[in-house]
């Protein structure tokens, strides 16, 4: 018999900032296709804006646990936006850095933290969620009921 899982999310603290930053590290490793030199070197840049946002009470950070040891963690940027059709409120929610540990993964960690984080933002009468997918986390939004935008980039240099 499979044993029971428990997984439990909170959200967390800028005492949680060398968590965030090993999963952001980590995250990039697995999805990016840049050199460890260069992830590494924007490390504390990352960091660095992390802990303002949450200190200025913009970035939340939401934990994932199961019998204390932590199994993921993701964040919530609530950032202005234009005035838009449609939005009563010009701001959003930005879903960013969903990890889950290796052996953590399709155990329903990154789900939780979704669920979390859906709650938080319609708590605060936030209208609208987006992210950015990598491959990985495509079928997990999708499953949540995300669908495609039309945002289209150049890069300028
Ligand atoms: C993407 C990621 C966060 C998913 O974490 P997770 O805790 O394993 O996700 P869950 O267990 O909650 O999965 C929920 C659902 O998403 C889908 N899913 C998740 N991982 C999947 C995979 N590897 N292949 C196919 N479907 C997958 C499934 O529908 C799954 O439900 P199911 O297991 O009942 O079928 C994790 O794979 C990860 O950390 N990847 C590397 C970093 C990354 O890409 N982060 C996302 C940045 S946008």
């Amino acid at each position: 018999m499979m044993e029971s899982f428990a997984v439990g999310v909170t959200t967390g603290t800028i005492h949680d900032i060398e968590t965030l930053m090993q999963h952001r590290f980590k995250l990039w490793s697995e999805v990016s296709t840049r050199g460890a030199d260069e992830i590494l070197a924007r490390i504390p840049a990352y960091t660095e804006w992390l802990r303002a946002g949450i200190e200025k009470g913009c970035v939340t950070p939401f934990i994932a646990r199961s019998q204390g040891t932590v199994a993921g963690s993701g964040c919530v940027w609530i950032r202005d936006v234009e005035p838009k059709l449609g939005l009563s409120r010009f701001e959003e929610g930005y879903l960013m850095a969903m990890y889950t540990e290796q052996h953590f993964r399709r155990q329903g960690v990154a789900s939780a933290i979704l669920q979390a984080a859906i709650a938080y933002l319609r708590e605060r009468g936030v209208e609208r969620m987006t992210l950015h997918s990598s491959d990985f986390g495509r079928p997990l939004y999708e499953k949540f009921g995300f669908g495609d935008t039309t945002e289209m980039r150049l890069n300028l240099k």
